[in-house]
């Protein structure tokens, strides 16, 4: 059947299956920013907005989805105009292999929608649910946190690519190409 989406502003006409999810079907129409990892909603890779919510996609049945409109990390920068959000993952060396970070930067934008000022425990809790197997959390957390900061309009703390994380280890200042710390 076909189905109507709008995504990322884009009314758009979908072919779908009855028992394709939504996170196959934005993939298959070139949305592949939206990852597929565990492929039963526990890794947060697949997470998107659908009419404002975050959800994951792969949880989703497409036809359910009709009448939709859905945001997709393509949304939200390009390759020369990154998204505060996305700025701050590069600039704090928070990507590694990447597949998680769709989904979570997903997440952080809609945490910061909400709370633009959250606390460190904040933004862990908003990330409970995206699994990660590179970065061990610290620098993404750190991403969010200045990523906050950069879109309240202090730069203050951001400018230096530096870090408001209240606890860290001594050593753990600038990258070190550890991936697993
Ligand atoms: S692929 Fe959807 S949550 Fe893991
Ligand atoms: S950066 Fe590789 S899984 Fe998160």
């Amino acid at each position: 059947m076909e189905i109507e989406l709008t995504i990322n502003d884009e009314p758009t006409t979908v072919t779908v299956e009855s028992d394709d999810d939504l996170a196959t079907v934005l993939r298959r129409n070139g949305y592949t920013g939206v990852k597929c990892g565990c492929d039963s909603g526990v890794c947060g890779a697949s997470k998107v907005f659908v009419d404002g919510e975050v959800k994951m996609a792969c949880g989703v049945n497409a036809q359910s989805a009709d009448g939709a409109e859905v945001e997709t990390i393509e949304a939200l920068g390009t390759q020369d105009d990154l998204h505060p959000i996305q700025e701050a993952f590069v600039d704090h060396f928070a990507v590694q292999c990447g597949f998680c970070i769709p989904g979570m930067i997903i997440e952080a934008k809609s945490l910061l929608e909400t709370n633009p000022d959250p606390t460190e425990a904040e933004v862990r809790q908003a990330i409970d649910d995206n699994l990660c197997r590179c970065t061990g959390y610290q620098k993404p957390v750190e991403a969010i946190l200045d990523a906050a900061d950069r879109m309240r309009g202090d730069r203050s703390v951001a400018a230096d690519g530096g870090s408001r994380i209240d606890s860290r280890r001594p050593d753990d200042t600038a990258y070190d190409g550890d991936s697993n710390e």
